[in-house]
């Protein structure tokens, strides 16, 4: 195995690496308002899947106002714990619901307008089955934000993450420019 690899393609991005790519800095590649801001509006409840420590659920609380909700979801606790905290200070925790999810599980109860899939699907161990649990919260018209780093996930998985999601019964409507990143949006086909 190549050094890192395990980390980087295999296994679940632990909270003390997230500062290394979640930090000021990130601002200068990746605006999140000029990034998820064509699919939001006031009053969307929309979900951030793989939030981490909240670049992306912060500003998508900001957008969708205080008629709107983010659904935060995380794998770990302390990822989550650290979203709210900065949700906090920003003074929107109150518009964000954390939901601690498990690797077979998405935890998303209540139907959704727009799902973000930032920098982790490449870290789904079920991915069938995570695209067909979207599949049933995401409302007809949705759309998910499906991005991937171009460093870590090669074309070839990109395309067979995107194959499984095609499966499940979404289509691929665009594929957006963001830095550093493979990007696709999905909808659900018909
Ligand atoms: C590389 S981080 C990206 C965080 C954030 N989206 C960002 O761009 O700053 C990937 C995150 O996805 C989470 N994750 C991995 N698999 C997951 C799953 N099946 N369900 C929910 N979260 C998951 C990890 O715990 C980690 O916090």
């Amino acid at each position: 195995m190549k050094p890192f690899q395990g980390l980087f393609f295999k296994e679940v991005c632990p909270w003390w690496l997230a500062w290394t790519f979640d930090n000021p800095l990130r601002r200068v590649i990746h605006k999140p308002e000029a990034i998820v801001g064509p699919y939001l509006h006031e009053g969307m409840t929309v979900a951030d899947i793989g939030c981490g420590m909240g670049y992306f659920s912060l500003a998508m609380a900001k957008i969708v106002g205080e008629g709107g909700i983010v659904i935060a979801v995380d794998l770990q606790q302390k990822m989550l714990d650290l979203m709210q905290a900065r949700a906090g200070k920003a003074g929107v925790a109150h518009q964000i619901h954390s939901v601690c999810a498990t690797t077979e599980d998405i935890g998303i109860k209540d139907p959704v307008d727009f799902v973000l899939l930032f920098w982790m699907a490449h870290e789904v161990k079920n991915i069938p089955r995570f695209f067909g649990q979207i599949y049933s919260v995401l409302k007809k018209g949705g759309n998910i934000l499906y991005v991937e780093p171009r460093l870590h996930v090669p074309d070839r998985r990109f395309q067979e993450i995107l194959g499984h999601a095609r499966q499940a019964g979404f289509q691929i409507n665009d594929a957006p420019q963001v830095r550093l990143s493979r990007a696709a949006v999905l909808s659900k086909k018909g």
